[in-house]
């Protein structure tokens, strides 16, 4: 077949696109899994090509990867300028496409307005490709960027469904699933951060895509800052999703010869349903965004001081906390707000990062050491983003927050952002945590961001760049130190943060049929071994609500695990239930942090289930839990995805077993010790387990024979 020079495709593993380059600007012909290496693009496009019809323009709009204004796509146009202050025309032209092993780009410019625009799709990882976008003033006068999609994705005609997450504090990633009808729906953040879920995250796929079957699409944009996403869909059945970072007008101006980059896109793509969409995003993850992944020693269980002890902390308190957490078999202690300043509520003292002499009058080396004689690592609270204007620092330059020249500054939590776009901010703030982290051993920070960002001032973009550029001045001084990316919980969650992270603070809210629901959010897109997990205090601090630890604990293990109580306000008997899970989370967490995780396909929104497969497929452990009382008494049969067909597997519930179930449970001797099955048949049959009961979880653990 000769080469047809009309049209493209960019091939990774497990995922294929086809554009057509002769147009006048680039068309998406296909996307999804892979076609046949010898598939006939032109029949491809001839079988996706509508004729025109009356109302449409006499050349109709296209699948176009730059929709714009002007010719009659009647959308919303994905790129909008302004030149003194009026809106531009701009009509660009596909000008050159390179086609690289793993890339295309196409380069597009509008000589008259004086601009040229790149699209680079890159295929990066199986299953998952990455699209950047740049803009360059080719002209001789400003141009004001009024918005610039990361990506306008025309979706194939079977993604008709749009499943998206929202969010608020404590209850983070609520995903809501809904046909793409006509009309847009449009999702803007404005608030200086990510966002407790938004629009950030989205799939797109057909009506019947679920857990384990059917075509999606999964998309994030990798930005930390205010972003925008529009899922629309027309009069003809096109569907268009665009992601891009939210600009306030003026905000971005480029001057002559100068370049925008927008943030960029991570799209996968999965035939496999939910579960493949999710190991092939967790799998780019760890192979492209988590930095130095492939190095990172086991994750350490935490304990927190947080909801232990709050702002009621001291040396020896702190000391006693360190004991006791070390008793149940805790790996690194984290000392949270509180340690700093004249910082004893939340409203003070942010800016002023050095260690309270009334709290530690010999500083924090005595504490840091009484930890590691217990075994442990230390870890450290810290706000740098921040400035109370009940702090020394704010009272030396109260013009180093961002605000508006003359106006009043309101405060959230009674605090205001720093300008960290101003040199000599950001060079004291990496002052102030290089001492930290120089002077003292110091192995984890975690890193929060406690309110939003208003009035922006202009500043939103360049105040998120201002961060990575901290992040990534002070891992380079202190390459050892772990950082977690906390925001009030999730509220910044994104594979840009995470390139310089290890970790995610997923929720404020560590109530264990929360932390399911919430995890099961952040889980589509992120690997268990980032997602920070910790047992919370009962009765909940956010909820009210009363669990045993036995449920707690096992639904803690899937994800980073840590507590965030005191073991001493806990029973006897909750301590050694709290312990023996620790132990089973260090057994089994190569597992849990090493391959592919799949959830179980159980309908309803009360049983949660998802099993954890080693790498080399040798072991696997699985949890299965119920959050209410079930209408009837036998719960479904559990089946286990993801296991070889063709393999036979040792079986075996893990104790301790939950109290209530246990007495249902038949056999008891035979799961305790173990039951071989073909993977086909836990995969089609599965397993009867006692989930009558709210608040029950087993832990199913899995050997290949
Ligand atoms: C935020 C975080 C919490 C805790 C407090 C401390 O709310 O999300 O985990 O660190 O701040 O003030």
């Amino acid at each position: 077949m000769t080469r047809d020079e009309r049209y493209c495709r960019l091939d990774g593993e497990g995922v294929c696109a086809v554009f057509a380059c002769a147009a006048r600007v680039p068309e998406l012909v296909y996307l999804g899994t892979p076609l046949a290496a010898d598939e006939d693009l032109a029949a491809i496009a001839l079988a996706s090509a509508r004729g025109r019809h009356e109302s449409q323009a006499d050349d109709p709009p296209t699948p176009s990867l730059l929709p714009l204004d002007g010719r009659g796509f009647l959308g919303t146009p994905a790129l909008e300028l302004l030149a003194d202050g009026a809106a531009m025309a701009i009509d660009p032209v596909l000008r050159d496409t390179r086609a690289e092993p793993d890339a295309i780009t196409f380069a597009l410019a509008d000589e008259r307005a004086g601009i040229a625009i790149n699209l680079r799709w890159r295929a990066v990882s199986p299953g998952v490709l990455v699209i950047e976008t740049s803009l360059r003033n080719m002209g001789d006068a400003p141009v004001t960027i009024a918005r610039l999609a990361s990506l306008a994705l025309p979706l194939p005609d079977w993604a008709t469904y749009i499943t998206r997450y929202a969010g608020r504090w404590s209850a983070e990633m609520r995903s809501e699933t809904g046909v793409i009808g006509r009309g847009a729906w449009l999702n803007e953040s404005r608030g200086g951060r990510t966002g407790f879920g938004g629009g950030n995250w989205l799939l797109a796929h057909e009506a019947e895509t679920g857990v384990t079957r059917g075509q999606i699409i999964g998309l994030h944009l990798g930005w930390s800052g205010d972003h925008y996403s529009i899922v629309e869909g027309d009069a003809d059945a096109q569907r268009r999703i665009q992601m891009g970072c939210r600009l306030d007008i003026g905000e971005i101006v480029l001057e002559p010869g100068t370049r925008f980059d927008a943030p960029p896109v991570h799209l996968g793509v999965s035939g496999e349903g939910r579960n493949g969409l999710r190991n092939a995003m967790t799998d780019h993850v760890r192979r492209h965004v988590l930095p130095d992944r492939a190095d990172w020693p086991a994750r350490r269980v935490h304990l927190n001081s947080w909801e232990a002890l709050s702002f009621d902390m001291d040396e020896a308190k702190l000391k006693r906390l360190a004991d006791d957490a070390a008793a149940i078999g805790i790996e690194r202690f984290v000392v949270d707000d509180g340690w700093f300043g004249g910082r004893r509520d939340d409203r003070t003292s942010l800016g002023d990062w050095t260690i309270s002499p009334d709290l530690f009058p010999a500083g924090l080396d005595p504490l840091i050491a009484h930890v590691e004689a217990l075994g442990m690592d230390f870890g450290l609270w810290v706000e740098p983003e921040m400035v109370s204007p009940d702090s020394d620092l704010y009272r030396v330059h109260p013009d180093w927050c961002i605000h508006a020249p003359g106006a009043e500054r309101p405060t959230q939590r009674g605090q205001l952002v720093l300008d960290l776009t101003r040199s000599e901010v950001s060079d004291h703030i990496f002052a102030a945590l290089d001492a930290l982290l120089s002077n003292h051993r110091i192995a984890y920070l975690k890193w929060d961001h406690n309110r939003d960002l208003f009035p922006r001032a202009m500043k939103g973009h360049a105040q998120v760049l201002a961060v990575y550029a901290l992040i990534d001045r002070l891992r380079a001084a202190h390459p050892a130190v772990e950082i977690e990316s906390c925001a009030s919980g999730g509220g910044r969650i994104d594979y840009a943060m995470l390139s310089g992270c290890h970790r995610v603070w997923a929720s404020d809210n560590n109530d264990a049929i929360e932390r399911l629901r919430i995890n099961a959010g952040w889980g589509q897109f992120l690997p268990l071994e980032v997602i920070g997990n910790h047992v919370g205090p009962s009765p909940n601090p956010v909820t009210g609500r009363r669990l045993s630890m036995d449920f707690r604990a096992k639904v803690a293990m899937f994800g980073h695990m840590g507590v965030e109580a005191d073991p001493a306000a806990m029973s006897a008997d909750e301590r050694e239930t709290l312990a023996a899970h620790i132990a089973l989370y260090k057994e089994w967490r190569d597992v849990l942090h090493s391959g592919s995780c799949h959830w179980f396909d159980l309908g309803g929104d009360s049983l949660f289930g998802q099993i954890a497969i080693a790498a080399d497929g040798g072991r696997a452990l699985a949890i299965a839990a119920r959050t209410d009382f079930a209408d009837d008494f036998n719960a479904p049969r559990i089946r286990l995805p993801g296991l070889d067909a063709d393999a036979r597997y040792a079986v075996r519930l893990i104790e301790p077993w939950p109290d209530k179930a246990r007495r249902y449970l038949p056999n008891g001797t035979r799961w305790r010790n173990g039951i071989a099955f073909g993977g086909a048949y836990l995969a089609n049959d599965g397993l009867a387990l006692p989930l009558t009961h709210p608040e029950t979880a087993w832990l199913i653990g899995i050997e290949r024979l």
